[in-house]
């Protein structure tokens, strides 16, 4: 997919670079995103929406892969951007992402994290609980401004996916329940507070979703409420953000639909329900993160050690491991694979992959197809370009791979791999700790 290909050696090349030439130059473990590919998953939603006519804004859900390249990306490709932390927000500014287009998420955002939002002057607070709706009022006066916000609801749909990461049910931690009539009390409660102006609300109802019938039942619920509110409290929304969870294939038998039917499918329903109440067209808002850099990534390990247990398993293990990839310890993910630098061999051995890490947990993939695999060989993970950097961690201090955007040959670095000073860098050590001369 994208611009992978085999090349005449029989190697991996992704966005025109063989990926045996990056692993000499950027060493292994390495993620790899094919810019291109990027850009198109981006120009779809982009294209899909355009065609149905709707004011719309697609923002990119930050979280799955944030950093200063990622976010400059963002920007040339006309999404918005949609972040959760400070630590993303500050990404995003120092990436030069104009505030006016970030969207500020999060069930616990701190006072810190508000001022430095206000400060940057971002277009929009997704609002998510009674706290919060005070909290932003009294900064926001503090600054002399009305925000834009949104108020995050939990519509009650649940979504195909799997249970750790729905967030749609009524049992969440996330937002005001639509069903009990807290979402009707917030949008009350904020409609009194003067330095808050309520644009609409949001929901989202999971993640890897294969199917349009849960985005329809959301227009239904979300639209529902908006003609509800209007009726009962003379307020009309001009926004309506449906969330991100578009899903896409990780392994054979992932069947995600193309962007342009979800997409659609949206549409319609928004059309539908809004012409049945006689209520003005809102603006359309999305929040795609999986779908816009999932595919785009791979990882390139390389093969160390093996170990054949006759009978039962054959393992392999690579020079990575959970602390890139925590997504199948965390939620029994599926990759698939390919051996990087014989990618024309049979693929005639099953064996397992491992990583490196101190703990039997650190799988990451269970009987693949590969060629007998030798140490050196060059293991390429495919769909790792979301929720895997933006998860990675420092277990057993094993430093942070490098990130690498490749295009048309050209590879650059956009993160570098992590040093052993970086590691240490912010250990201190008591006096009283210290080593006497
Ligand atoms: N908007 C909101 C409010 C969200 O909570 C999320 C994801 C998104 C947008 C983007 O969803 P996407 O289009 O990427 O599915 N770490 C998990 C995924 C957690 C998703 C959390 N929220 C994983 O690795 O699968």
């Amino acid at each position: 997919h994208g611009t992978s290909k085999i090349n005449s050696k029989g190697h991996l090349e992704i966005g025109g670079c063989d990926v045996t030439g990056l692993a000499k130059e950027f060493g292994t473990p390495l993620y790899i995103v094919d810019e291109s590919l990027v850009r198109q998953r981006a120009r779809e939603f982009m294209d899909a929406f355009r065609a149905t006519g709707l004011r719309h804004q697609v923002a990119y859900a930050s979280k799955a892969f944030c950093v200063m390249a990622m976010c400059r990306l963002v920007e040339e490709e006309g999404m918005s951007l949609d972040v959760v932390s400070d630590g993303e927000l500050y990404t995003a500014l120092q990436a030069g992402f104009p505030a006016e287009r970030i969207h500020f998420h999060g069930n616990n955002k701190t006072p810190e994290e508000i001022e430095m939002a206000l400060e940057a002057g971002i277009g929009c607070f997704v609002v998510d609980n009674f706290n919060e709706l005070h909290l932003l009022n009294a900064l926001a006066a503090d600054h002399g401004k009305r925000v834009n916000i949104l108020l995050r609801i939990t519509p009650g749909v649940e979504a195909h996916t799997h249970d750790y990461i729905s967030t749609g049910q009524q049992d969440s931690k996330f937002g005001f329940d639509l069903g009990n009539g807290t979402a009707f009390q917030a949008i009350e409660t904020a409609l009194g507070l003067p330095n808050l102006k309520v644009l609409g609300v949001h929901s989202h109802i999971g993640s890897q979703i294969f199917e349009v019938e849960g985005f329809r039942m959301a227009v239904e619920k979300v639209s529902g409420f908006a003609v509800d509110i209007r009726d009962k409290l003379n307020y009309t929304f001009t926004v309506l953000n449906l969330g991100g969870g578009f899903g896409i294939r990780y392994v054979e038998g992932d069947q995600p639909l193309p962007v342009g039917v979800y997409v659609q499918a949206i549409a319609d329903a928004v059309r539908s329900t809004c012409e049945n109440a006689n209520f003005p067209l809102p603006e359309i808002w999305i929040e795609p993160g999986r779908s816009i850099v999932g595919d785009a990534g791979t990882t390139l390990y390389t093969v160390g050690t093996s170990k054949d247990i006759p009978g039962v398993r054959k393992y392999i293990a690579v020079d990575g491991g959970m602390t890139d990839n925590p997504r199948p310890a965390l939620y029994e993910s599926k990759y698939e694979a390919v051996l990087a630098n014989r990618a024309n061999d049979r693929p005639d051995d099953l064996v397992s992959v491992a990583g490196k890490c101190c703990e039997s947990g650190d799988m990451l993939i269970w009987d693949l197809n590969l060629p007998a695999v030798q140490s050196g060989d060059l293991l390429a993970v495919f769909c790792t370009g979301a929720y895997n950097y933006a998860m990675a961690s420092n277990y057993n201090r094993i430093r942070r791979p490098a990130v690498v955007f490749v295009k048309d040959g050209q590879a650059d670095l956009v993160v570098a791999r992590e040093t052993y000073d970086n590691i240490i860098g912010n250990d201190l050590i008591p006096q009283r700790l210290r080593k006497q001369a």
